[in-house]
């Protein structure tokens, strides 16, 4: 691993910002990026059209080995097909986090993850890229930010795309996704410790995105 390209890994809660927050580090250093909840979401979405069972957990996992995803200026297509907008949906995160339990898919999911490595760095983001995809990351940051502002940003997020969403709802999945992301027994999702911790419910993205090259450019 010592010749290995750097990472930086962005951990935290479902829409605590790590996304955009990753893609703009990724962009401003010029590096590659990694968005591991689309690779779960894409698990879900074949679950979803092809019948397998939540609880079938060696189908999840072959179904999950066989994904060939393109990434290419921000749309994904799996198949010959886009599906960038049909991730997102909210059936298909839920499902995600339901599916995100089993060791099996998480394990088929690895090599895919690891693969996004190269030069001449990877900005990575997810719950457990620091604790358990790239343990060696140069850099860990565990980005959370409070419920509240986190379902608000949902529900921007989704007027902006043309969704309707209430935010009461938003905030109650969103609860339900934490709580199953915090108490599942492989990979929770809880900071690695040599994380750096970072609230961002009262920052804006441009402040957290500074604030993390600084600590990049210090490291
Ligand atoms: O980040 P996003 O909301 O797109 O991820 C969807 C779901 O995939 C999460 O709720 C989580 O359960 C799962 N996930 C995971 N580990 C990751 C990324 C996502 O378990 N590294």
């Amino acid at each position: 691993m010592e010749h290995a390209a750097p990472v930086i890994a962005i951990d935290g809660p479902t829409a605590s910002g790590k996304g955009t927050v990753a893609q703009r580090v990724a962009s401003a250093l010029g590096w590659h990026y990694l968005d591991s909840g689309a690779l779960y979401r894409l698990a879900a979405l074949r679950a979803l059209e092809t019948g397998i069972s939540v609880s079938d957990a060696r189908a999840l996992a072959e179904a999950a080995r066989t994904l060939d995803p393109v990434f290419s200026d921000g749309r994904i297509t799996l198949d010959g097909r886009e599906v960038t907008d049909d991730i997102r949906r909210e059936d298909v995160g839920l499902l995600a986090s339901r599916i995100a339990v089993h060791p099996e898919l998480r394990a088929a999911l690895l090599e895919l993850q690891r693969s996004f490595r190269r030069p001449p760095g990877l900005v990575a983001d997810g719950r457990d890229m620091g604790t358990v995809v790239f343990p060696d990351a140069r850099l860990k940051v565990f980005l959370t930010a409070t419920a509240e502002a986190r379902a608000e940003r949902r529900h921007k997020q989704l007027s902006d795309k043309g969704f309707s969403s209430s935010i009461a709802a938003l905030l109650q999945d969103l609860k339900v996704r934490d709580e199953r992301d915090s108490s599942r027994s492989t990979a929770p999702l809880k900071p690695a410790e040599d994380a750096r911790r970072l609230d961002s419910s009262d920052l804006t993205i441009d402040q957290v995105v500074a604030q993390i090259l600084d600590w990049h450019g210090k490291g």
